[in-house]
């Protein structure tokens, strides 16, 4: 019966593509594999078309019957393809989102924050009990003139106190300052004839020293300089105290030592009361329970003439510091060469609580 072999046949290959094709819309890894799938088994010359071609060559009575199972094949095809779709754009859809996903809960990169300076962490504290009481901060230059580090701050040439400064000079008449000192002379100049000055002069200071660990060649100290009418020893006491006080704790005692400084008169040192022993005596203190904190006295009456004030008129007080030697005090540093090295577990240990 070759009609109804022609007709098994026709399904035959109908089921054939029909069984490829789903096998091929399985087989498809992403979207643009399976829209070549589709043109491939439903495009206008698939073989699935070319089939529904022959369907005319087909005894008559079957051809509806063919041509529906062809359409049936079609239409289930499309739908497998358009499930199969929508299964792979979804799956192309997630695995989009979580390849460009931002992790919004990821901890951020720390950023590790700098900490002040030991040295300017006590100069700041220093400023601040100044500032309160109406000083000012007055600056002046690092390379100086011998005439303001020595000569106007009545050192002059051949003055044997000048020894005690191992100089480092520049030119026979430019020197890096030794100390902290000329600020005084150049502020009183600027402001002369003017009254009140106060003022504090922090900055760096050279001297020809080896480093060790008490000495360094350039270190910081803070001048304080007042000049008014009628300024008198007491009110250096009772600032200078203050100060102490303020600096190192209420309970600290303060007592002036006679001393010598040419550019002052009379001059002294202030030692306050040993913040390691409270006075008992110990290896900081040496045993005598005091600690020297800085050199003191009145303005020498030379300098305020040399610098434009009438010491008939105005007299004053001016005190120096050094930073370093404050700083180490203050949190008990014993080497005054951690100030110099930058070592961070040194310097971390200054941060602001
Ligand atoms: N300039 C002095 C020093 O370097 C300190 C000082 C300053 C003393 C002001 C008296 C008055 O040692």
């Amino acid at each position: 019966m070759p009609q109804w072999m022609e007709t098994q046949e026709f399904l035959d290959i109908l089921q054939g593509l029909r069984q490829q094709a789903r096998q091929d819309i399985a087989g498809a890894m992403d979207s643009a594999a399976l829209e070549a799938v589709r043109v491939r088994y439903l495009g206008k010359k698939s073989p699935l078309s070319q089939l529904l071609r022959t369907v005319g060559t087909l005894p008559p009575d079957q051809r509806p019957r063919l041509g529906q199972e062809v359409n049936a094949v079609r239409q289930e095809l499309e739908e497998e393809l358009n499930r199969t779709a929508r299964r792979l754009a979804d799956a192309e859809l997630a695995h989009r989102l979580q390849a460009e996903a931002v992790d919004v809960t990821l901890p951020g990169r720390r950023r590790r924050r700098g900490t002040r300076h030991p040295l300017t962490r006590v100069l700041e504290e220093i400023q601040d009990i100044f500032v309160s009481l109406g000083y000012w901060v007055a600056e002046g230059p690092e390379v100086e003139l011998d005439y303001y580090n020595f000569e106007a701050l009545n050192l002059p040439k051949g003055h044997p106190a000048r020894e005690m400064h191992d100089s480092l000079y520049i030119t026979e008449e430019i020197l890096l300052r030794t100390h902290t000192s000329p600020v005084q002379v150049r502020t009183m100049k600027a402001m002369a004839p003017e009254v009140p000055v106060r003022i504090i002069a922090p900055g760096r200071v050279y001297r020809r020293d080896a480093l060790d660990a008490t000495h360094s060649p350039v270190f910081h100290q803070v001048e304080g300089l007042e000049v008014d009418r009628g300024t008198t020893f007491a009110d250096l006491k009772g600032t200078l105290a203050f100060f102490a006080k303020r600096m190192f704790g209420q309970e600290r005692q303060v007592r002036f030592r006679p001393s010598y400084f040419p550019f002052t008169e009379p001059s002294a040192e202030m030692d306050v009361s040993c913040l390691f022993c409270n006075g008992a005596g110990c290896r900081v203190c040496k045993g005598s329970g005091w600690i020297e904190i800085l050199g003191c006295g009145s303005v020498h009456p030379f300098v305020l003439q040399e610098s434009g004030y009438d010491p008939e008129e105005v007299s004053g007080f001016a005190f120096g510091m050094g930073l370093e030697r404050i700083a180490m005090l203050k949190y008990g540093i014993d080497d005054i060469r951690l100030f110099l090295q930058d070592d961070l577990n040194f310097l971390r240990q200054f941060a602001r609580g």
